[in-house]
């Protein structure tokens, strides 16, 4: 039984309880409670102000030479409330000592890439205008067994300047000397009118925004008048090595009907570019963009015209399309319902010379998400979630089958994939000269770095000649060092793997985060957190992670744990598919079945201050969890951030209705689904919340709208339960600003200690 905490805190109530007439713009201070609250702090704590602060490292870039990375990095200053960004270049050669060099001058920040080996293309925001500058990169190295010395001797030069401020996505073809790039245009498909578009449409007299077709906003943004298209534009280098533009910029899309990359989060992995053409994934045109996941692969000429599908036309949404070296395949990652967003990608191969298309991967039950052809075009690398690690995987290229098939007759060497890594998380797969990948990994102890993966000329040729199982035996070296010094000595938590038997007596895994200053053998006993992932197809992995980060809840001395309940990816398609029409079902049985193996299995948790908090759908499970007391969980506190209150509404409200649709059997007004919904909305069981609650929603997002958590608070308010609403106006699903992230973390911890914290014991 929960104790009835409404009592002990009726001052809090009866505070927040006043009828509420302040200004819009400062209710949140006039509520605030008093709060004598502070962050664990310390050389030895890594406290939510570190998390902000910590260097954020991006995805490595290698230059078409293959022997220095660039990568993007942002930091945060809480002193000067700024992110400071810049760009550091550093050498793949060497013995294994590590090292970055960080090229100050492009301290403005802004997207890189790279022109040649030696030259890194830096866009910059300047007055109304992107500029692109021309940086020269010299590398110093006597002998191959040399790292090697990086240095830019020269100030940038001026490249060009793009018409508008929102150019980005930038991929440039050494080899034809175009570069092509993503912005957002008016109907007419003019980038050079895009400036004077804007200001008409800014003064246009009025704000209304009028829709006569769905998708009126999504993920964070109302919808305007322009759509995202790709432009291509011609690099030159004069005989005095002085860069500048060498033709007008081409709309490649124009006419089409196409837009990519696909909002909200395409960016360059939405397409790719050889010599003369470039392949890119749109949705369906012809189709309801909120109720279809369809998306469709087109191959273009660089300059523009008339695309050519390559999909079949009977799949749901793709992704990655790649091209090998040559041009002459393309390979893509397809799901094949339309409707459903996680259902298993499949990797699809089209042979431009044979125009044939194949499915390679139809047996393989795991989901890659990311794709790189290796430089001879005989093999394909790739990335996917393997039992909570994002690994990286290698297969070679059958001969191309006489027709298109999703379904070869493949030996047992192509339907095998080989694991090249073992964890954590990779991405950013980009094959090298040499039989080299590199990749960018990140962990629960460290944000990303840039790795190189090399001796894979040996495993690509042990895989053609055997037909047994093969284990990578290479070398993986990690090349940057970016945080390492800044988390050393703060013990960050490796996590524990666990598995359990829960619903149906499937095996669950989870991790578990043992607290800040946890002793073997010590008789002390912590407070527990049960974290609670979105989704809810996803899944806890060893990741790092500015939002939700595990190591926070242990270093604030929470044991911490993560469960990765039914729905969640990396364990095969039937447990991810196993939360459909399910969603208050199989999960809870997952999660009451975790909790009870943990409470047994560690004896220094205290299970009398447990709290609980999730997000998106964790954040439905927050409140499906208030309505089911009977679950014993006996938590003392729960967080609920952008989560669903009321499933009902949230099948009509959210933007992407296609995600509702699958989830709840139909939409909300259909007979099951409305079975569906009443069996499992969180809204329906009010009568039995009680225990406190924090709602956290951001206003901008237009996923699980902002009433969502209004509504749940209005509930608490009223049944007399301590809660506390914080609304983020300018956030989106994310809390994304890091003072806004800050204020986050406090609120949370300080709502948790407030119940289970050292003096409430
Ligand atoms: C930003 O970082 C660069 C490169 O590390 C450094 O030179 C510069 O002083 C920093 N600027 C600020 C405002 O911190
Ligand atoms: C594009 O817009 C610019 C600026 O308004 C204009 O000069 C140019 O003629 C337009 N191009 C086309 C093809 O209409
Ligand atoms: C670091 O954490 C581990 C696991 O929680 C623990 O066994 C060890 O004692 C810790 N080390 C220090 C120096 O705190």
């Amino acid at each position: 039984m929960r104790l009835p905490y409404y009592f002990i805190f009726l001052p809090i109530v009866l505070a927040v309880q006043v009828p509420f007439k302040a200004p819009l713009s400062s209710p949140v201070t006039t509520m605030n409670a008093p709060s004598t609250f502070a962050f664990k702090e310390g050389p030895d704590v890594f406290s939510p102000k570190d998390l902000v602060e910590l260097g954020r490292p991006g995805t490595g870039v290698a230059n078409p030479a293959g022997d220095l990375v660039l990568v993007p990095y942002n930091k945060y200053s809480s002193k000067d409330k700024k992110v400071n960004r810049s760009i550091f270049v550093a050498p793949l050669a060497g013995s294994g000592r590590p090292f970055e060099i960080p090229v100050s001058l492009l301290f403005k920040g802004g997207e890189a890439f790279w022109l040649d080996g030696r030259t890194v293309a830096h866009v910059v925001e300047g007055d109304k205008k992107l500029d692109i500058y021309a940086l020269d990169i010299d590398y110093k190295k006597q002998d191959s067994d040399e790292v090697g010395t990086v240095s830019a001797p020269n100030l940038p030069t001026l490249l060009g300047s793009f018409p508008t401020t929102t150019a980005t996505n930038f991929r440039y073809s050494l080899l034809s000397g175009q570069l092509v790039f993503s912005d957002n245009v008016y109907p007419d498909g003019n980038l050079s009118a895009v400036k004077e578009q804007d200001e008409a449409w800014e003064n246009r007299g009025t704000t209304a925004l009028v829709y006569d077709t769905t998708y009126e906003r999504h993920w964070d943004t109302w919808t305007g008048p322009k759509t995202t298209s790709l432009f291509s534009v011609r690099l030159v280098q004069d005989p005095d090595h002085k860069w500048h533009f060498g033709s007008q910029f081409t709309n490649i899309l124009k006419g089409t009907g196409h837009s990519c990359p696909v909002e909200p989060f395409g960016g360059t992995d939405d397409f790719d570019i050889s010599t003369s053409q470039v392949v890119y994934t749109a949705k369906d045109p012809d189709l309801p963009p909120a109720w279809h996941t369809k998306q469709n692969v087109y191959i273009i000429d660089i300059l523009g015209g008339k695309p050519r599908e390559l999909t079949s036309g009977k799949q749901g949404a793709t992704h990655n399309p790649v091209f090998n070296k040559d041009g002459s395949k393309v390979a893509w990652l397809e799901l094949d319902l339309d409707g459903y967003e996680s259902d298993r990608a499949k990797i699809v191969i089209y042979d431009l010379k044979k125009d044939v298309r194949y499915t390679l991967t139809q047996q393989w039950d795991r989901s890659p998400d990311s794709l790189a052809f290796s430089k001879t075009g005989e093999f394909i690398y790739f990335t996917a979630g393997d039992n909570a690690r994002v690994k990286v995987f290698v297969l070679p290229l059958p001969p191309t089958p006489s027709k298109s098939t999703t379904d070869p007759d493949l030996d047992t060497k192509y339907v095998s994939p080989v694991a090249i890594t073992d964890g954590p998380a990779a991405g950013g797969l980009q094959s090298l000269y040499y039989g080299r990948l590199l990749i960018t990994q990140s962990s629960y102890t460290s944000p990303n770095d840039v790795f190189l993966v090399s001796g894979l000329k040996d495993l690509e040729s042990e895989i053609g000649r055997s037909d047994t199982l093969i284990t990578f035996s290479g070398e993986i070296k990690q090349i940057t060092r970016f945080t390492e010094n800044d988390l050393k000595g703060k013990n960050l938590s490796k996590g524990e793997s666990i598995w359990f038997k829960g619903a149906e007596d499937k095996n669950i895994q989870g991790w578990i985060l043992k607290p800040k200053g946890w002793k073997e053998g010590e008789t002390k006993k912590w407070p527990v957190v049960l974290l609670i992932h979105g989704g809810p197809q996803s899944a806890w992995e060893d990741q790092w992670s500015t939002r939700w980060n595990p190591n926070i809840f242990a270093q604030q001395g929470y044991f911490s744990v993560l469960i990765n309940p039914t729905g969640s990816t990396t364990f095969g398609q039937e447990f991810t598919d196993g939360i459909t029409e399910d969603w208050g079902g199989k999960p809870f049985v997952d999660l009451q079945k975790g909790w009870k193996y943990v409470l047994n299995t560690y004896p220094e948790i205290d299970p009398d201050r447990a709290v609980a908090a999730g997000a998106s759908w964790g954040g439905y499970a927050v409140n499906w969890i208030q309505g089911h007391p009977e679950y014993e969980f006996n938590f003392k506190a729960l967080v609920c951030h952008d989560g669903v209150f009321d499933s009902n509404y949230n099948g009509f409200s959210t933007d992407e209705l296609f995600f509702f649709n699958h989830d709840w059997a139909g939409r909300p007004w259909e007979k099951k689904s409305k079975e569906i919904i009443d069996k499992y909305n969180p809204s329906n069981f009010v009568h039995k919340w009680g225990t406190p609650q924090l709602l956290i929603h951001g206003s901008k997002d237009y996923r699980l709208a902002e009433t969502e958590s209004i509504g749940a608070f209005h509930a608490l308010q009223q049944r007399g339960v301590p809660s506390r609403l914080v609304i983020f106006p300018d956030e989106n699903h994310w809390v994304l600003n890091h003072g806004n992230s800050l204020k986050w973390h406090y609120e949370v911890f300080r709502w948790f200690d407030q119940f289970v914290g050292e003096k409430s014991t």
